[in-house]
């Protein structure tokens, strides 16, 4: 397994370990929460833990929950969140963050928000100094106002390019039907303001700008050769 995989391994390892017995686990999407899911199963199989409920935050979620016998529900049939795991694109000194690279960011965004604790599971090369400097701003469009929408991105000082698909011949589609815009920046130098204006945009239905959601930062890292977990509260 390759550097990158093992860290993720390891802060997913941390966060299921976060979990505790009779609550309400917000279930992200990724390759790094797939490893938190993974362990949250092993976790209920072993009888460490009972009574979790998983709301998942796209159907790649879904998919692993039942794979690894976590039980579900939807946010219909609860009334809060206890905790939310979590990866990202792009972790700031703020904790603010850019997510989307999955574009589940929508759902994850309604999901994070909600818990009691949101827990970001990353590892060391998602750190930044300013956001927007290796990833771009994900923004989920409703397919009728792509053009004006693109046009008005440009405008706000982005370069926008629409999602296209792999393996998938046109546009990558999003689990709510909707199309993603990739928008490039220089620097994001006011996540808030940049978050609200993106999303008053008519037929933008949410970007990927994670400003003051997060509470925990678990970051994966080598040290002489060992994976490490380091917590930023
Ligand atoms: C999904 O839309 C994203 O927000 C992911 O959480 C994010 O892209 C991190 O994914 P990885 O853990 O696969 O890097």
């Amino acid at each position: 397994m390759d550097a990158v995989q093992v860290m993720k391994q390891e802060v997913g390892r941390a966060a299921a370990a976060m979990v505790e017995s009779n609550t309400i686990v917000g279930l992200g999407t990724g390759s790094t929460t797939a490893y938190a899911i993974q362990f949250i199963g092993d976790r209920l199989a072993a009888g460490e833990i009972e009574n979790i409920v998983g709301i998942p935050t796209s159907f790649q979620a879904e998919v692993l929950s039942k794979q690894y016998g976590i039980p579900l529900t939807s946010l219909d049939a609860v009334d809060h969140i206890d905790l939310a795991i979590d990866g990202a694109d792009e972790v700031d000194p703020n904790k603010n963050l850019i997510k989307g690279g999955g574009a589940a960011h929508t759902r994850e965004k309604v999901v994070d928000a909600l818990a009691n604790k949101f827990v970001v599971v990353v590892d060391s090369g998602k750190m930044v100094d300013v956001l927007g400097s290796t990833f771009l701003l994900p923004v989920e469009v409703i397919p009728m106002a792509i053009a004006p929408v693109m046009r008005q991105l440009e405008a706000l000082g982005g370069k926008p390019e629409l999602r296209m698909g792999v393996k998938k011949a046109g546009p990558v589609v999003t689990d709510e039907g909707n199309l993603v815009v990739d928008l490039k920046f220089e620097a994001i130098k006011d996540p808030a303001a940049l978050e609200i204006a993106i999303n008053n945009i008519p037929g933008v239905l949410e970007n990927g700008l994670f400003v003051g959601v997060a509470d925990t930062i678990l970051v994966g890292e080598i040290i002489d050769g060992e994976p490490k977990v380091r917590t930023i509260n």
